[in-house]
């Protein structure tokens, strides 16, 4: 790793356990690093589609909900393991683990994190590829003038020939995995402070288009009104499912970069910036999508081409569009790309303490497999978009349906973000709120007087969020007021 490119270049100068690990030089690159791990496809790929699929403003509420009360108390807790621990995250847990007394199998925790990151980036990688493949149709000018008809046809070609998609994959994970090898993260973060205020530029050029649809009031009114009757289980699942997953949490990447973080910075404070610009990008994404939707009589509950189905549209229509459009889509990779290296950062850093290989052995096997794994999504958008699995469960009580008709990716996607990565960060949440010692939790966060509420928050609200919800999803809620008759 050359010092010059990385952040991770100030040893520490603290009596903590591993205290010559590398850490981040202040901590404005950490807040970086993390929002470069959080702003990612999940914001602007993810968010609207899932919005549009399950209804809008009581969806939007309940992430909302989700991110304050579950999200920013995990995030706290994942980053304090993950600096008290200054490991990868199996060792990490194992460590803190047995410095309070507790089992060592909760290195399990660090493991699921590792295989979630693995399932992540797999598909991660395909839907990068998409935004990739746009960059040049955007910059020919393919989509000037186009109506939304032609602008569909243009996405349904793409994502029907596994050869294009499985290059654009290839380059992607390529991209990814050359900048892990490396280990240096200094030259993206470097870029990371430019690109991201830029996207941030865009997406706020982007609103301006959007008011003058005629139909902002309407997106607004989409997003933030909620109608509690559109809600589904699932939907509420979804949503809690989506805050882990926009603000990378439940699964050991923000863990990793906690264990660079020097010990004076304040965990509270990070959290709640990246926390914020995270939600701030993804409900800008929402209002920008949602007006284009409805001024073109779009399905708002298109699912993951969403984006690719609207924003061309807009730019296809706009002064500068081709420019705009180009630029928009090369951030987006960079925002993905940022996003990618964290999911497989858990991975890489065990691989390499568990086998004893080098950086750039672990990051070769790795990427092999997650290219491997990624033809799966890749497939399931074409060639085996009819193979699917239902799960429904009949009882005598009714039916409880889990997945119905999931292809490949559906499947993915519902296991890392509704099942892993919330079960995950439950266990975050019972580690640091029960297990952990207060005195070192207390020592860790120094937040004073918001100290209860943090622990409050992680000890019984947030988990028992995330138990209601499960519950809730396997149909044990229905299920029992089936019973009872109420
Ligand atoms: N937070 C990223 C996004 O919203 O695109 C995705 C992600 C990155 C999830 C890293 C989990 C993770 F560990």
């Amino acid at each position: 790793m050359s010092d010059s490119a990385s952040p991770l270049n100030e040893p520490a100068a603290n009596k903590k356990p591993s205290a010559n690990r590398e850490q981040w030089s202040s901590r404005l690159v950490f807040i970086l690093a993390a929002t470069g791990s959080a702003v990612g496809l999940g914001n602007i790929w993810k968010f609207p589609y899932i919005t549009g699929e399950f209804g809008g403003g009581a969806f939007v509420l309940i992430y909302l909900l989700c991110i304050a009360s579950i999200g920013i108390p995990i995030m706290m807790a994942e980053i304090m393991l993950g600096r008290r621990g200054r490991h990868d995250p199996v060792t990490t847990m194992k460590k803190l683990a047995k410095e309070s007394g507790h089992s060592r199998s909760w290195g399990l925790l660090g493991w699921m994190g590792v295989i979630a990151g693995f399932l992540i980036l797999s598909y991660y990688s395909v839907i990068a590829g998409w935004a990739m493949a746009y960059v040049p149709r955007m910059a020919a000018g393919t989509f000037v003038g186009l109506d939304a008809e032609a602008v569909n046809s243009v996405f349904s070609t793409l994502v029907s020939s596994p050869e294009t998609l499985i290059a654009w994959h290839t380059l992607f994970l390529f991209m990814t995995m050359s900048i892990v090898a490396r280990g240096v993260r200094g030259g993206l973060e470097k870029a990371v402070t430019y690109l991201m205020p830029m996207l941030f530029v865009l997406l706020v050029i982007l609103i301006f288009y959007a008011m003058d649809t005629g139909h902002f009031g309407q997106g607004l009114s989409y997003l933030f009104n909620p109608d509690f009757s559109k809600i589904s289980t699932e939907g509420v699942l979804s949503a809690m499912g989506h805050a882990f997953f926009t603000l990378s949490l439940g699964m050991g990447a923000i863990m990793v970069y906690g264990s660079y973080l020097p010990d004076n910075t304040s965990i509270a404070k990070a959290s709640i910036s990246v926390a914020f610009m995270d939600t701030l990008v993804a409900l800008l994404a929402g209002m920008i999508i949602f007006p284009i939707v409805f001024a073109n009589s779009l399905e708002p509950g298109a699912g993951p081409g969403l984006i690719f189905k609207t924003l061309p549209l807009a730019f296809g229509q706009m002064n500068y569009g081709t420019f705009f459009g180009t630029l928009f889509f090369i951030l987006l990779v960079f925002a993905a790309w940022t996003s990618s290296i964290s999911l497989i950062e858990p991975a890489i850093t065990w691989a390499m303490k568990t086998f004893q290989i080098s950086r750039v052995k672990a990051s070769v096997t790795s990427g092999m497999l997650v290219w491997f794994m990624g033809l799966f999504t890749v497939f399931s958008f074409n060639l085996a978009s009819d193979v699917t699995i239902s799960s429904v469960i009949s009882t005598k009580y009714g039916e409880f349906v889990i997945l119905k008709d999931a292809t490949a990716f559906d499947f993915l996607d519902y296991l890392t973000s509704n099942i892993m990565l919330p079960l995950g960060g439950l266990m975050i949440a019972v580690y640091a709120g029960w297990l952990m010692k207060k005195e070192y939790s207390r020592d860790e966060l120094s937040i004073g007087l918001w100290f209860p509420i943090w622990s409050v928050l992680v000890r019984y609200v947030a988990p028992v969020m995330v138990i209601i919800v499960f519950l809730n999803a396997m149909g044990v809620v229905a299920f029992v007021r089936s019973i009872m008759g109420v």
